[in-house]
């Protein structure tokens, strides 16, 4: 038996590709890092949904497509106000998505529905948290793309242009990444010919838990708890002596640095400057893979993207409850190239299980 499948080869993809030893990440044949530095959120998405780099025809289609779905029907609305106030925000676009699985969503799933869903992830996000504010609902700005726009939307202001540029690199990178928790759920939903709102609204809970997109809020949790870099080695300690985990180290699949790490904490750096809370993760990042290395020989616990995604949204003024969600829209965009690509060459998911129970004697 392969507990949590371990190992196991669900499906074939030609999305993405990671090499856990070297720290590659591949979008596409293309590396994810070049990519998250050098193409725009909208080229990054082309690539993963078309399989290709759009020429600027292409491109500019794919901007206007997503801008054609930023603005949230009255009726979406409705059902975001009458949510209970305490309801996560998870929870909120998961609902938000659901609700938005009309008729135009029917098997089979297509590049459009992608485009619909991920168009309107931001303003979602941005509509509520306003809201729980008392802040007034910001309209999209045509002028602005993908990110800019999400980030004007949650504020109401131009933002930054370093802003934006650590947002893009984030929002890249974490785009995609193979058969992770979230995107094998949406993969078992489309299997059952479900539909792509659906299945992306599965994914969405799947990506809730802490064990994979709701770590980073644990990172700021931790890092908030230690304080300095004095306080580290002993809080550190007692936490992985009583058996708990550090958020933001360990992978699945990483059994090194996980490259988005890498080309996280460098951004994290690039916005924040010196800064002491950044200061105190460099510290803490090194210290704990150290402890960790102690801890647990052989198990190869290193920071993963969540750890320097927690740096990076503190850089850009983002708050803790932002983290998940906007994880969600970004890889909103992995989800929906899975869900097609299952569809296209589809078996339904249905492994077997070990019973462990006890048996009637059959007559
Ligand atoms: N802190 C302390 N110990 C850890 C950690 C950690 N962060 N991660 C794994 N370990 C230990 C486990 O306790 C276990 O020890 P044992 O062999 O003595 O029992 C060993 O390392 C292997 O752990 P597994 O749970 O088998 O590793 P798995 O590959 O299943 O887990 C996971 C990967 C869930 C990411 C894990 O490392 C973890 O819980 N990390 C903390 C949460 C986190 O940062 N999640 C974000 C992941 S990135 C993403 O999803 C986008």
């Amino acid at each position: 038996m392969n507990q949590g499948l371990k190992g196991i080869v669900a499906a074939q993809t030609a999305i993405s590709y990671i090499d856990g030893n070297k720290g590659h990440l591949v979008y596409r044949g293309f590396d994810a890092k070049k990519i998250a530095l050098e193409f725009s959120f909208e080229e990054a998405a082309y690539l993963l949904w078309y399989g290709q780099k759009p020429n600027q025809a292409q491109l500019a289609d794919l901007a206007d497509a997503l801008k054609s779905h930023r603005t949230l029907p009255g009726y979406l609305m409705d059902i975001i106000d009458t949510l209970p106030q305490d309801m996560d925000l998870m929870g909120v676009i998961r609902t938000a998505v659901s609700a938005l699985g009309d008729a135009s969503f029917e098997w089979m799933p297509t590049t459009e529905q992608a485009i619909k869903l991920t168009g309107i992830i931001p303003s979602i996000i941005a509509y509520r948290k306003r809201k729980l504010a008392n802040k007034p609902y910001v309209a999209p700005n045509e002028e602005l793309n993908h990110v800019a726009n999400y980030l004007y939307m949650l504020t109401g202001e131009m933002p930054l242009p370093a802003h934006i540029s650590a947002l893009e690199t984030y929002m890249i990178l974490t785009l995609e990444h193979g058969m992770n928790a979230s995107t094998f759920s949406a993969r078992v939903t489309i299997s059952t010919e479900s539909d792509m709102a659906s299945a992306v609204t599965s994914a969405i809970g799947t990506m809730k838990g802490p064990l994979h997109g709701g770590a980073p809020s644990g990172v700021t949790q931790m890092l908030n708890d230690i304080k300095s870099e004095e306080r580290a080695e002993k809080w550190l300690r007692e936490k992985i002596e009583n058996g708990e985990r550090l958020m933001g180290f360990g992978h699945r699949v990483y059994k090194t640095t996980d490259p988005r790490a890498e080309a996280l904490r460098e951004k994290a750096m690039e916005v924040s400057g010196q800064d002491k809370w950044l200061d105190l993760a460099l510290h803490v990042e090194k210290l704990a893979a150290k402890l960790l290395a102690e801890y647990k020989p052989g198990r190869n616990l290193y920071a993963n993207v969540e750890f320097y995604a927690a740096a990076v949204m503190r850089a850009i003024d983002m708050d803790d409850a932002l983290f998940t969600p906007t994880f969600t829209a970004s890889r909103v965009v992995g989800w929906s190239a899975h869900v097609i690509e299952q569809a296209e060459h589809n078996t339904i998911f249905r492994p077997n299980s070990e019973y462990i129970g006890h048996l009637p004697e059959f007559e």
